[in-house]
C-alpha cells in the first residue's frame, strides 16, 4: 500500500492540495482534522467545555466516527448524522484545537486511521501523521507557509462563503491554532526527521499542486525501481 503523510499549520493548503491529489492519484484522502472537528462539534453540542479533560473523556464512548466517500469526496459522519459542513465553523475549530491536545482524544482516533492506510492507497493530512500514524508513509510531507499568507487565503475563503472577518482576528486565530499544536505535549505539530519541507508561501495552489505531485510520483517510481 502506497500512503503519504501530509502535516503542516492550518491554513497551509493541506486539504485542497491533498484532495486534488487523491482525486489525480486515485488515492483516498483521508482528512485527520476532520475526525477531531467532529469530536469538537460532538461536545459544543452538548454544552462542554472543551477545555476541560474530563469532560470531554466523559462523552468519548458515546461518540461515533466513520469517514465515506461519496463522488471521491470525504463525508463525516457523527453517530450517523452527516456533519461535513457544520465542522467547518470557526468556533469548532478552536475548540478541536483545544481539545486535540488530550492524549485519550488522540488514542481514540488512532486505529481509525492508522486502518484505513492498511487497506487503500491514502494520502493524509494532519499535524501527527508522520510522526505518530504513519511512521513508515512511503512519502511525508511538511506543508508550511507563513502566518501572514495563510491568513490572507483563510480571509479570501471567509469572504467567498459571504463570512465577515478581518485580517487580524483571522491572522491572530491562526497564530493562537499554531501555538496551541506545536506546545501540547502529546504529538505536538512537529516535521518528521524524514519530511520533505515545502513552503507554500510564494507559490499559488496549481505550483503547489504540481511540486506535491512530482514529489509523490518521484517517491513512488523509487520504491517501484527498488522492488524491480
Ligand atoms: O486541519 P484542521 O484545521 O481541520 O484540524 C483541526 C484541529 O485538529 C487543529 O487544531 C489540530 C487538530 N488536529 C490534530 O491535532 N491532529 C491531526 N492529525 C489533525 C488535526
Amino acid at each position: 500500500m502506497i500512503s503519504v503523510a501530509i502535516d503542516g499549520p492550518s491554513g497551509a493548503g493541506k486539504s485542497s492540495l491533498a484532495k486534488r491529489l487523491a482525486k489525480e492519484l486515485g488515492y483516498v484522502y483521508v482528512d485527520t482534522g476532520a475526525m477531531y472537528r467532529a469530536i469538537g462539534l460532538y461536545v459544543l453540542r452538548a454544552g462542554l467545555n472543551p477545555g476541560d479533560c474530563q469532560q470531554v473523556e466523559s462523552v468519548l464512548n458515546q461518540i461515533q466516527i466513520e469517514l465515506r466517500y461519496q463522488d471521491g469526496a470525504q463525508r463525516v459522519l457523527l453517530c450517523g448524522e452527516d456533519v461535513s459542513e457544520a465542522i467547518r465553523q470557526e468556533q469548532v475549530g478552536m475548540a478541536t484545537s483545544a481539545l486535540a491536545a488530550y492524549p485519550s482524544v488522540r488514542a481514540f482516533l488512532l486505529d481509525l486511521q492508522r486502518n484505513m492506510a492498511k487497506s487503500h492507497n491514502v494520502l493524509m493530512d494532519g499535524r501527527d501523521i508522520g510522526t505518530v500514524i504513519l511512521p513508515n508513509a512511503t512519502l511525508k510531507i511538511f506543508l508550511t507557509a507563513s502566518a501572514t499568507a495563510r491568513a490572507k487565503r483563510r480571509l479570501l475563503e471567509l469572504e467567498q462563503k459571504g463570512e465577515q472577518a478581518t485580517f487580524e482576528t483571522v491572522l491572530k486565530d491562526i497564530e493562537q491554532r499554531d501555538e496551541q499544536d506545536m506546545n501540547r505535549k502529546e504529538a505536538p505539530l512537529r516535521r518528521a526527521e524524514d519530511a520533505v519541507l515545502v513552503d507554500t508561501s510564494d507559490l499559488d495552489f496549481e505550483q503547489s499542486f504540481t511540486a506535491l505531485r512530482d514529489l509523490i510520483l518521484q517517491r513512488v517510481a523509487q520504491g517501484q525501481a527498488k522492488e524491480e
